[in-house]
């Protein structure tokens, strides 16, 4: 069992960035991806279509035999909740984690969080967020737009569109003066540096990837299914549109250049 591979997916590329995360904390484990390349993005669409969506995608990591999934998109965790309760292996999405680290990270109790429409519509940060701690105040703002820039490549810190739209949907968040801020969509660790030098090095923000990552190692070992081998794991990644325009846009998830082990799937099928 724990050489099995741990299955992640993601409405499209914003997941690498808590496959990254992964390879960083757990080296050892073999990584099956799947991004619904042809079907991003989620967070705009009604929640029958992201349940549905979501249980094809998770149907589709079973068949490669996986002993964990993790629903690395925030939309997917928000909307598709029961998802958990259908799978025979444990399952993590990214809400319960990135809220956890963002109650303890908080000094005056005003926590902010961004997130795609369904996301945020979902109140599901919010609600983790005040079950943990019912005296914090939340400030919440969907953006939309932030998966449309990263998606194609408008990532730079010094970009005056991307600066512009940090400032028009985060304003009021800085006003409300937040000291922590959730990035509750894996798209968005990709921009955390124009959204730092907007809101200021006071303010925290919460990576979902990083935290879902330490989440996961937990949880294999919980589970008694950490890989304990001492080779390095290995990494393969399907996605459902072209493969050619994956390689071109994963090496800004990743960190690193994808040449092997990319192949394309009909999700649908
Ligand atoms: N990565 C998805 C999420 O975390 C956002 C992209 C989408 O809208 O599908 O919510």
């Amino acid at each position: 069992m724990s050489e099995q591979a741990i299955g992640v997916f993601d409405s499209g590329l914003g997941g690498l960035t808590a496959v990254k995360e992964l390879i960083k904390v757990l080296p050892q484990e073999n990584i099956v991806y799947f991004g619904d390349t042809a079907r991003v993005p989620y967070g705009s669409r009604s929640s029958e279509t992201i349940k549905k969506y979501a249980k094809q995608d998770a149907d589709f990591l079973l068949s490669k035999g996986v002993k964990l999934i993790i629903a690395a998109c925030g939309t997917v965790s928000s909307v598709a909740v029961e998802l958990k309760d259908t799978l025979p292996i444990p399952f993590t999405g990214v809400v319960v984690p990135t809220a956890t680290a963002a109650v303890k990270a908080t000094h005056n109790g005003k926590i902010g969080i961004i997130g795609t429409s369904a996301t945020v519509n979902s109140g599901s940060y919010k609600k983790e967020i005040l079950r943990q701690n019912d005296r914090i105040t939340v400030f919440q703002q969907d953006c939309p737009l932030f998966v449309s820039l990263v998606e194609n490549s408008f990532i730079s810190e010094d970009d005056p569109i991307v600066q512009l739209v940090v400032e028009r949907y985060l304003k009021q968040m800085k006003e409300d003066g937040i000291d922590t801020l959730i990035l509750g969509c894996t798209h968005f660790p990709i921009i955390a540096k124009a959204i730092s030098n907007y809101l200021g090095r006071h303010v925290r923000l919460i990576d979902s990837g990083r935290e879902t990552a330490l989440y996961a190692a937990n949880l294999l070992g919980s589970n008694n299914i950490l890989n304990t081998s001492s080779k390095i794991g290995s990494c393969s990644y399907f996605v459902s549109d072209t493969v050619e325009s994956f390689r071109r846009t994963a090496e800004i998830f990743l960190g690193h250049s994808v040449e092997a082990n990319v192949s394309h799937i009909d999700i649908n099928a």
